[in-house]
């Protein structure tokens, strides 16, 4: 049996995996969940029930990453492009994450999670940003891992936003322009408190980066499944995570 795989099953592990590769638990992992309305259409139901049965999978991921000592999970739940969806969807994806918080949240302050948001979850009505502002500041003292949400995020707005706040500081006089290091753009953009990226996991067979985490994946090891995201358990997150200790980082060495 495989380290992780033990680690599920909550038996004593053995001796670490032979992989040949770099053979650890990733800290921090990010996941596109995509897929929920293919999967809704293939059982010819209506797209919330693939959302509903895609919250499902969040609670199932969640666990199984608690289980396997994950430091930091980053879902995409609510990309800054999705408002270009039917109203009614954008209802129900809010309704969604409020039932989610309802359910979860007590469970998600008692294993020690921090919850962090990605983006601004203002634009969503205010019952639901203030539900998240509460859990949120409920969280905030939780060290044992990290839940981070993107809600009406996207990458290049958070680099545009990231840039603004560095020339700002050059035309305050603070910061000279050759200061503006990689370093210093990481340090203003949403992530900056999170562990580097070391997985990122895209479902449903799509193969793109949809304006999620474009800075932080640079070295970032990419995952795709065909797997839709409703159907995504602890199994899969196994067999993802076992792909990505086979691997070995070179972060541009040999
Ligand atoms: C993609 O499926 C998924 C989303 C747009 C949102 C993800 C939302 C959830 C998993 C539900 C609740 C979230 C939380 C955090 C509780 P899609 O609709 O784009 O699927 P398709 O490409 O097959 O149409």
């Amino acid at each position: 049996m495989s380290l992780l795989r033990s680690r599920i099953s909550r038996k004593p592990a053995p001796a670490p995996v032979e992989t040949g590769g770099q053979g650890a638990v990733p800290r921090h992992i990010a996941i596109i969940m995509d897929g929920n309305g293919r999967w809704a259409k293939a059982r010819r139901l209506p797209r919330l029930a693939g959302h509903r049965s895609g919250a499902e999978a969040v609670r199932r991921t969640l666990r199984a990453a608690g289980k396997l000592g994950i430091e930091c999970v980053t879902l995409y739940a609510f990309s800054s492009e999705n408002w270009k969806r039917p109203e009614e969807e954008i209802a129900d994806l809010t309704g969604l994450m409020k039932q989610f918080l309802r359910s979860e949240l007590d469970e998600i302050h008692e294993a020690g999670i921090r919850l962090k948001i990605i983006g601004d979850h203002h634009a969503f009505e205010p019952e639901a940003a203030a539900m998240v502002d509460a859990a949120v500041a409920r969280t905030a003292d939780n060290r044992a891992s990290t839940l981070v949400v993107a809600l009406n995020y996207g990458s290049q707005d958070e680099l545009a936003r990231a840039m603004r706040r560095l020339a700002e500081q050059v035309k305050a006089g603070t910061l000279a322009p050759s200061e503006i290091t990689p370093e210093a753009i990481a340090a203003q953009l949403d992530t900056a408190d999170l562990p580097p990226l070391d997985l990122l996991i895209r479902t449903s067979g799509e193969v793109r980066l949809s304006n999620f985490l474009l800075w932080q994946a640079a070295y970032a090891e990419l995952y795709f499944t065909d797997t839709l995201w409703p159907d995504f358990d602890e199994a899969a997150l196994v067999a993802a995570i076992e792909s990505y200790a086979r691997r070995e980082r070179r972060y541009g060495g040999r």
